[in-house]
Parts: structure tokens; sequence; C-alpha cells
């Protein structure tokens, strides 16, 4: 069964699959993470991979940026591919002074300024929420992993360059923890479908402080997320 934007065949992907926005950190993560990756998808160069992580089978696909993009890729995988298990792994720019730079997001909710969700409920406000299951065990892997974990209340936004300079500030008032594209989007998805979703972010942008990650400190906050999600996804 192929669709739009996936030509895999049936039951070349696992029931869980992490899902970076980035297709070439989805490569990185087949290659470096598990064991005999295949690749299954390249339409769009939007790169997807089965292999093995401890012996259990995970697969990794990239979604493109921002809700509507991440939406139809997690449609597609759960409504063809009998994906049962979608983890976002991504990064987030903080917006509440106890979220620092390399500290781990769990979004245990997600608000947006997108109207996709609204497009789905018939107009009305969607509480987009993380499986229980998977934030819970996501917890455990996190605390295990040694990292500053927080969970909380997410905003996935459409504009990245948001035209709303008080936006952050709105933001912390509602005690929100950080700012991503995509997580409210997914979670929707994800509900319709009886499928349990998660997304797991590093905060790569303190936005209250205008402070970045070096490359080098991207990449060891990145491996700290890649495990936990992965032990999340098998477990
Ligand atoms: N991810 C990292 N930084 C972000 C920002 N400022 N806005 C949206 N998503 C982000």
């Amino acid at each position: 069964m192929t669709t739009p934007h996936i030509q895999a065949k049936p039951g070349q992907f696992s029931e869980s699959c992490l899902l970076p926005g980035d297709p070439l950190r989805a490569k990185f993560i087949a290659e470096r993470y598990l064991d005999t990756p295949t690749l299954i998808n390249e339409t769009r160069n939007m790169l997807g991979y089965t292999g093995f992580y401890q012996g259990t089978r995970v697969s990794v696909m990239g979604t493109g940026m921002g809700l509507p993009s991440c939406m139809l890729y997690a449609e597609e995988l759960l409504r063809e591919f009998n994906v049962k298990r979608l983890i976002r792994v991504g990064s987030c720019g903080s917006t509440d002074p106890h979220v620092a730079l390399n500290d781990m997001v769990l979004a245990a909710g997600a608000s947006t300024d997108s109207n996709a969700n609204r497009q789905q409920f018939a107009g009305y406000d969607f509480s987009a929420i993380a499986d229980y299951r998977l934030l819970n065990t996501a917890v455990e892997k996190a605390e295990r992993e040694g990292v500053n974990v927080h969970v909380g209340k997410v905003f996935s936004t459409d504009s990245f360059y948001h035209p709303n300079r008080t936006l952050i500030k709105t933001l912390n008032r509602m005690h929100i923890l950080a700012i991503e594209m995509e997580a409210a989007g997914l979670y929707s998805v994800a509900s319709r479908y009886r499928a349990e979703a998660l997304a797991i972010l590093t905060v790569s942008d303190d936005l209250l402080t205008q402070q970045h990650l070096s490359s080098e400190q991207r990449e060891r906050s990145f491996d700290h997320m890649i495990t936990v999600a992965l032990e999340t996804a098998v477990c």
C-alpha cells in the first residue's frame, strides 16, 4: 500500500515510529542507533527507515516542519501502515525561566495558533494531550538518563518568525514551557486513530535570554533525547 507521500510496502513500518522533523535526522538516527536499518521511504526525500533497537523493531521517519506536514505523515502512517505509536523528537525554544538550554521538555499538552485542529473538530478547541503511558515511561527513562526534564505545556506555532512581539509574555503567563511547531497537530491526529503519541523536545533556544545551543551542545542533548525516545518506543 503506497500513499501520496509514503511508498513503503505493507508491514515495512514497525508499530512504533520516531518522528524527527528533519529527514536527514531520520537517516542519522537509523544509522547511528538502529541495527540493520533499511530505507523504506524516500518520496520527496522524506527518508524513512526500519531497524532494531535492543532487539525490538522500530521505525524512524522525517515529517518536515509545521503542523500540516507533520499531520499528513502521521495520518498516512496510522491509517495505511498499521503504526500505533508516534514519538516526535525535535527541538524547542524555551519560554519559561526555569527551562534552560539543553533541558528536555516532555509535552504533556500542546496549545496552538494553528487552525488545523479546529478543522478536525467542527470548530471546537481540541485538548491536545500526550498519551499518558508513553509520557510516564519517558519521564522514567529521562530521569534514568540523568537529564533535566520538564513535563508540561508547549505551544505549537505555525509561524517560526512570529509577528506578535508579546507572544512569549503571553505564553509565560499561561505557564507554557516552550514553543515548537508540530506537537498539537500530532496529538489530534493520533487521538482520531486511538493511537499513542508523545513529543520529546530538547531546548535549543532560550527565547527569554536569546541564547542558543552550540552545535556540540546540540549533539549531546540530541543523544539523550534519542535514547529516551527509543527506550520509550520499545517499552
Ligand atoms: N524550535 C526551536 N526554537 C523555536 C522557535 N523559536 N519557534 C518555534 N519552534 C522552535
